[in-house]
């Protein structure tokens, strides 16, 4: 299995490293992977002027999966829009069709204590967010900047979907609560949004064909709210672009840290590409202190949808549990006076519990 890894920029590289690591130690055990390495986001617009070059998107395209670390970077954020590093995420979602975010977010067992919210209200939550990823106002023309009769300068963007484009993210966000616990939550801003009536409508359809999924509807603000009021109540939660990228992030300091949440995006054929959802952490960049878990996640992740590799991908969650349980904390999800370990550590010790010893 060809696996082409793009760990960009920031904390990007310490943790994809850490998430190979633990792919490798699967070797004796029997999975083979090939890795192919390519620069991608502000790397890529470092070397060759351009956040996502061809031989990139190349690899990627004529890969089993793609396994990405992060992009972005202050250094960046002046240049042109097109060169800067989130175009080299936003295009390789966009050209390779990647519409399906899966974003699950759940609290780990003894984790409680590190989430923003007291423990018994994160207690067993366990939220499966299925984000719209190639529409939206992220992709919709037209954009830009404009200079007014007035002389004022005024910026617009254009949210947009079509009705193919709901219908085949609400079959994927179904389809997850037909294979977990049968409640989906549609997410939208109905009562404002054209766009989102829409997304309603067309999503009450689809959910015909799934009698046996509890369909719900909810306006973001309340769903924002809700999240951190009684995030029990979730089961799958679908929603578009913007909104996903918001109440992902919002549900990840939930679960204790943003370094905890995972994600695949995949294609109408289950390739895909996997993901931290947190960014690429320039303020703790080379210190060897980001938490590699969300990758290793993500890794899993990718064993089980692109790579059919289900026993594979539990034993690497299942590695993830027992450190924690063993109580090995990153700077982000330790509290005041408890022991730290760094990145590289994390990985050593989701190694040798996937090896049997001890963490
Ligand atoms: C995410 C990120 C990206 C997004 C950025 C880096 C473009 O925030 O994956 O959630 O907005 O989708
Ligand atoms: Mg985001």
């Amino acid at each position: 299995m060809k696996i082409a890894v793009l760990p960009g920029d920031g904390i990007g590289p310490e943790i994809i490293a850490e998430a190979v690591k633990v792919l490798r130690a699967l070797e004796p055990a029997g999975l083979h992977c090939t890795f192919s390495y390519a620069d991608v986001g502000g790397a890529a617009t470092d070397r060759f002027d351009d956040p996502l070059p061809a031989h990139t998107l190349a690899l990627a395209r004529e890969s089993d999966a793609v396994l990405f670390g992060a992009v972005g970077g202050p250094q960046y954020d002046a240049l042109p829009r097109a060169k800067r590093p989130e175009q080299g995420l936003l295009r390789l979602r966009k050209e390779l069709g990647l519409f399906a975010n899966l974003r699950p977010a759940r609290i780990h067992p003894g984790l409680e204590s590190a989430s923003a919210l007291k423990p018994e209200i994160v207690e067993g939550m366990d939220v499966l967010i299925v984000r719209e990823l190639t529409g939206d106002i992220y992709f919709g023309q037209p954009r830009g900047i404009r200079t007014l009769e007035s002389g004022e300068r005024e910026g617009f963007d254009t949210m947009r979907y079509s009705e193919g484009e709901v219908r085949r993210i609400a079959r994927v966000a179904f389809e997850a609560a037909r294979r977990r616990g049968r409640r989906l939550c549609s997410v939208d801003k109905a009562n404002v949004l054209e766009t989102t009536q829409l997304w309603r409508e067309v999503v009450t359809q689809v959910g015909q064909e799934y009698p046996d999924v509890a369909l719900s509807h909810m306006y973001v603000d309340n769903a924002a709210m809700q999240l951190v009021r009684a995030p029990r109540q979730f089961d799958v939660v679908v929603t578009g672009n913007m909104f996903g990228d918001i109440l992902s992030d919002e549900a990840s300091a939930l679960t204790g840290s943003i370094g905890m949440l995972p994600s695949a995006s995949l294609d109408e054929h289950g390739k895909g590409m996997y993901e931290p959802i947190h960014g690429s952490a320039p303020d703790i960049a080379g210190k060897g202190l980001a938490n590699p878990l969300a990758t290793i996640l993500s890794a899993a992740m990718m064993l089980r949808y692109s790579l059919r590799q289900e026993a594979f991908a539990r034993r690497i969650e299942d590695a993830v549990e027992s450190v924690l349980r063993a109580g090995l904390r990153t700077a982000d999800l330790a509290r005041a006076g408890e022991a730290v370990i760094g990145t590289a550590a994390m990985g050593d010790a989701v190694v040798a519990a996937l090896c049997g010893s001890q963490p």
